[in-house]
């Protein structure tokens, strides 16, 4: 049966590994800061402590923010624009290191996709020039390269953004 809902309509979503949830909820502000201040890309691209929590926090309305839960500890954060350019757009995906490697982040990007198939034909993501696990992953995610923009997040550093299409 094809559902009719639209994409990123859910609040929680029980994945083999992992729930995902919709939110940021005050008190897991400080702890998203604290364990992706320190990570790459994000401590590369400079961005600090009080970015992060605004990010995190501030209201946008076509932002979805979705926190992922691992045996009920907080492990991650996935934000995602949509609308955004006929299809959502994964502004946002980390998780925490301990957490790395061992296949959620595969988990939570095939179930991104089937939000996105229920109104749209792409997924975008963008991702640093220096971050090659990144883009191992989303090229293991079936994303191909579009273009790099030069300086978009920070001086000095390119973005790629990537793409995946369906018909
Ligand atoms: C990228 C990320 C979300 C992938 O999630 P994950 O659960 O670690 O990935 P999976 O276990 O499902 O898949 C593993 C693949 O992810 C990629 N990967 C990227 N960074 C990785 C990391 N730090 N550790 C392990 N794998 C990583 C690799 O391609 C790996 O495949 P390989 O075994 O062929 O090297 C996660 O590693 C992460 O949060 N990294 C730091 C933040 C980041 O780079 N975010 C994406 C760009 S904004």
């Amino acid at each position: 049966m094809i559902e009719t809902r639209p994409s990123f309509g859910v609040n929680v979503v029980a994945l083999p590994g992992c729930m995902v949830k919709r939110g940021v909820a005050a008190g897991e502000v400080g702890d998203l800061v604290e364990m992706f201040v320190e990570l790459d890309p994000w401590r590369r691209l400079n961005m600090d402590a009080a970015v992060l929590r605004s990010y995190f926090s501030r209201n946008d309305p076509a932002l979805h923010r979705y926190v992922v839960n691992r045996d009920h500890r907080l492990a991650g954060l996935l934000c995602v624009r949509y609308p955004w350019l006929r299809g959502p757009y994964i502004e946002f995906f980390g998780l925490g290191s301990e957490h790395h490697g061992i296949g959620l982040g595969t988990q939570i990007m095939a179930w991104a996709e089937r939000e996105a198939r229920l109104e749209s034909k792409n997924l975008w993501v963008i991702v640093s020039s220096f971050n090659h696990g990144g883009r191992r992953f989303y090229e293991r995610c079936g994303f191909s390269p579009i273009g790099e923009i030069s300086g978009l997040v920070a001086a000095g550093s390119d973005e790629l953004l990537m793409r995946k299409h369906w018909f």
